[in-house]
């Protein structure tokens, strides 16, 4: 599925080479992230957006089974290739449009994990790829992004060289957004300038 004003799968293939000399400074708080969660163990997790797998080697680590799926093969390479050097076997990469996402072909799992993805859209988008991954998740849908309200030059530069919506998404009300697809907030919280917010479906359906 194709979405208007989306940054192609072509530009992060490109900056594979010099992505983690940036991302590699959230593994820090993506592993205090992942303790603060209280993750249960034996569980399952799906990773939408996985970049080059700086979540999934700590996610592998607490979960039973991951499938971390992305839309650039390069990205996906560099995530398998690392995950691979730290002798990881539960995790399964898959190159998938995040908006192609179903339950007939993932089946569903505990937790749906998402970092520093949804910023990327435009809120209708947005909207959309959480109602698509909300069906997914049994249990909970975990959303890692920028925290609101806390603008930073140098996340606003790189932001604008991704063509993201970095600065709409600062302003903006995620969990009044995820309400509409069904999600409702379980808890909220900050890790230096990262969001957690920790949503469940409405409907009660995992209760
Ligand atoms: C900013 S990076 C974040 C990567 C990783 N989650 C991390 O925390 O380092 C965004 C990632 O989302 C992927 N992505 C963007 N749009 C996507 C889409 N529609 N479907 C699947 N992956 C997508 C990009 O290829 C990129 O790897």
């Amino acid at each position: 599925m194709k979405h208007n004003g989306q940054t192609p799968a072509s530009f992060y293939n490109r900056i594979v080479p010099v992505y983690d000399i940036f991302a590699r400074h959230n593994i820090k708080p993506y592993r205090k992230i992942l303790r603060r969660l209280n993750l249960e163990p034996g569980k399952s997790a799906l990773e939408v957006g996985c970049g080059t797998g700086n979540l999934t080697i700590l996610l592998a680590a607490v979960m039973r089974r991951v499938v971390s799926i992305d839309f650039a093969a390069k990205m996906l390479a560099r995530a398998a290739r690392k995950a691979a050097a730290r002798g990881v076997t539960n995790v399964t990469f898959r190159q998938e449009n995040a908006f192609d996402l179903t339950t007939e072909r993932y089946g569903t799992f505990h937790y749906v994990f998402t970092a520093f993805l949804l910023h990327v859209f435009p809120p209708v988008d947005r909207q959309l790829l959480l109602s698509r991954v909300a069906r997914l998740a049994d249990e909970r849908v975990v959303v890692i992004d920028y925290a609101p309200g806390r603008y930073r030059l140098r996340y606003a530069l790189i932001e604008w060289l991704e063509r993201s919506h970095y600065k709409e998404f600062i302003n903006s009300d995620l969990p009044a957004q995820a309400t509409v697809t069904g999600l409702d907030l379980v808890q909220y919280f900050e890790q230096g300038d990262f969001g957690v917010w920790e949503f469940k479906y409405a409907s009660g359906r995992s209760e």
